[in-house]
């Protein structure tokens, strides 16, 4: 019995000291010192001992017993310690390493100048009135006193749908609907997508943006106009732009022109931004005609307006000495995130 005993010490001891898991510690306990482990085994035969042989087998079976015991706990203590230390290991953070590059987005340049555009107008009183893309042909011609031979008018500039409903050319149909909506005084800008039949190069897109303002009230005159249009220019472009209105021609204005600007860049010196000239054209403008009034049921005799419009785009490139239109649509990050 006592070599039984010596041999289990021997073998439980070289077992738990090659053990590598705490479940196969756990294992190893159940195996020598569990109800059905093999020191319990032993022990059962302690009956058939003489009484002079007991209590030296008791003592060898409870050295034993401890000493499995601790043996035990000790290796539990180091492969909790080891596991501990490799976790830790694997957590550990390098605080000095450099951080990783969070990219935050950026707003797009055509949607800065949309926002900076309506700050001003709605600093200057004025609201934004909206419309839809798709318009009736009526809204962005007919009651724009746009005559029925227009070139604007033709399949190959207006995108149709059918002989009536077409893709907007320009904002101006925003203000159709708003005078046959609200009654003066109005005091409106219309920012929004416009669509032609355009070849798609540097310069052109056949989908652009634009911006449209309309005020009409009574006693309304062209210096109103060229009041306002000065203001703006000087809020956005600097304090130091200078304007200038030259004679031109839309069907719903009467007197039209364009507005040219000193340009930004060079100070009205001629540079590549204004292509040598001093001056870059900025938008087109008029005295909303009479007919239009009238066709909104508004009395031309007893009021009057002004309209504008402008390519958001072309501004944009301006502004950001963009070269190319496509750049604003291509929605390449790296172009976008440089502005
Ligand atoms: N609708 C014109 C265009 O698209 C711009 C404009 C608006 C001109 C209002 C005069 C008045 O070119």
């Amino acid at each position: 019995m006592k070599e039984r005993l010596l041999k289990i010490r021997e073998t439980a001891t070289e077992m738990i000291e090659s053990s590598s898991s705490l479940k196969e510690l756990e294992d190893l306990r159940i195996k020598f010192l569990g109800k059905k482990g093999e020191l319990t085994d032993i022990l059962k035969g302690m009956g058939k001992l003489s009484k002079e042989e007991r209590p030296e087998m008791g003592k060898v079976s409870n050295e034993v017993r401890s000493h499995i015991e601790t043996m035990l706990s000790n290796i539990k203590e180091t492969l909790e310690k080891e596991a501990l230390n490799a976790k830790l290991k694997s957590e550990v953070i390098d605080v000095t390493l450099p951080a990783s590059k969070v990219n935050v987005g950026n707003k797009h340049p055509l949607m800065k100048v949309f926002d900076e555009l309506q700050d001003i107008f709605l600093g200057m009183g004025y609201k934004i009135a909206e419309g839809p893309e798709v318009e009736t042909v009526y809204n962005a011609f007919d009651a724009l006193n746009s005559p029925d031979d227009h070139p604007s008018r033709s399949t190959s500039d207006t995108f149709y749908f059918a002989p009536d409903i077409c893709l907007r050319p320009h904002t101006s149909s925003v203000q159709i609907r708003t005078m046959q909506n609200q009654k003066p005084p109005i005091k409106v800008i219309s920012p929004g997508r416009c669509f032609r039949f355009d070849e798609l190069d540097a310069t052109h897109s056949p989908m652009f943006h634009q911006l449209e303002g309309l005020v009409v009230d009574e006693n309304v005159t062209m210096a109103d106009l060229k009041g306002a249009l000065d203001l703006f220019v000087k809020r956005f472009f600097g304090s130091n732009i200078k304007t200038k209105f030259r004679p031109h021609h839309f069907p719903f204005t009467e007197p039209s022109a364009e507005v040219d600007v000193t340009c930004f860049k060079c100070g009205g010196v001629g540079c590549k931004v204004c292509g040598g000239t001093g001056w870059i054209e900025i938008l087109g403008c008029g005295m909303v005609h009479p007919e239009v009034l009238e066709e909104c049921g508004i009395d031309s005799e007893k009021y009057s307006g002004f309209a504008f419009g402008m390519g958001v785009d072309r501004i944009t490139m301006l502004k950001y000495e963009i070269e190319d239109i496509r750049y604003l649509f291509e929605n390449d990050m790296r172009m976008i995130d440089q502005f």
